[in-house]
């Protein structure tokens, strides 16, 4: 269990928005956008290019005001006078993180903590450079610095203020894999600690490792729920079954046993079995296999990934022209 609520935060959800949308002139940036997300979660924003997701990132984060619905941040109502209250509560590591590069990591962070007024700054300062690994690197200039060390100074930046809600966005784009394992191990921590975590990303996986919850936005949201909730929500539950050779009569083997809805042959040459009900269907199907002498591989749950569902409801918006 998560130590749910920091900072005294009250009950009530870290965000929440209610038919919030954004347009700049006749361009739609993302419209009717409805969720609830409770505090410690961390909630993953998915969507193809243009989405919507850096502006819903930037509306919550009182950058720029929205043009429809409403919202709250840290339980307080988004509106232009509570801007600096909801700021102090809040981060934000922007898509593309601004660095002075001519100072050192430390006079960065030396920098953005005035400006943040952030109280007791070196501390404040030391705990940052703790959380991102990055005590050795210093003093070092910014600008001597990898893509990936920059990404972590960004973070500390986002850390300085103690924020009760933090928003990533693509906190690992252009990362080598060790590089976005780090910042992963970094993310799931804060997430452990309690911090309300809203992540923009592209790579579902880390969606589906890090995220409690995700969303997929086209412009307006098109799901919402646990990642194993969206998949069984999307796709039917399936056994793929391998055996050594083709079976003589799949029909008869696969026909008529119970929890089993249909089957089909994969490209593989493995049979995809639709099943209502996978604990009743697969001891059924193992002891029918045994029955027509035939050699099983391997009986096992076909998994669908975040990547399948997220696939499929994009494709089905190309599909229907919505986009
Ligand atoms: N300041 C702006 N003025 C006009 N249009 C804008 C502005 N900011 C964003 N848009 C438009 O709003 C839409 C959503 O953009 P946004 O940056 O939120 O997408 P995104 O989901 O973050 O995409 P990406 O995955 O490429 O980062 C796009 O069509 C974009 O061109
Ligand atoms: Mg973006």
């Amino acid at each position: 269990m998560k130590p749910a609520l920091r900072n005294g935060a009250t009950d009530g959800p870290a965000l929440s928005a209610d038919g919030l949308g954004k347009h700049f002139g006749e361009r739609v940036a993302f419209e009717g956008v409805s969720f609830e997300i409770p505090y410690g979660e961390v909630f993953g924003f998915l969507g193809p290019n243009g989405a919507g997701k850096t502006t819903t990132v930037r509306t919550l984060g009182t950058l720029i005001t929205p043009t429809s619905g409403s919202a709250t941040v840290a339980g307080i109502p988004l509106t232009p006078e509570n801007g600096i209250e909801i700021r102090r509560r809040i981060a934000i590591m922007p898509e593309t993180p601004g660095v002075y590069e001519r100072l050192s990591v430390l006079e960065n962070l030396e920098c953005f903590a005035e400006l943040y007024e952030v109280t007791d700054p070196k501390a404040r300062i030391e705990s940052a450079l703790r959380a991102v690994n990055l005590g050795e690197r210093a003093r070092d200039p910014c600008g001597a610095l990898s893509k990936g060390l920059r990404q972590r100074v960004a973070l500390a930046r986002a850390l300085l203020g103690d924020p009760e809600i933090l928003f990533l966005d693509e906190p690992t784009a252009g990362l080598d894999p060790v590089a976005s394992r780090d910042v992963h191990e970094l993310i799931a921590g804060l997430g452990r600690r309690g911090v309300t975590i809203f992540l923009t990303t592209h790579r579902l996986e880390e969606a589906e490792r890090l995220c409690d919850r995700v969303a997929i936005l086209n412009t307006s949201l098109r799901t919402i729920g646990r990642p194993a909730e969206l998949r069984d929500a999307l796709f039917a539950k399936a056994l793929t079954v391998r055996t050594v050779a083709p079976l003589a009569e799949p029909g008869s083997v696969f026909g008529g046993l119970p929890g089993v809805d249909g089957w089909r042959r994969d490209d593989g040459g493995a049979y995809v079995v639709a099943v209502s009900d996978a604990e009743v269907a697969a001891p059924a199907i193992a002891r029918a296999l045994v029955g027509a002498d035939a050699d099983v591989l391997s009986i096992g749950e076909s998994r669908h990934s975040l990547e399948d569902v997220y696939l499929e409801l994009i494709d089905e918006d190309r599909e229907m022209g919505r986009r």
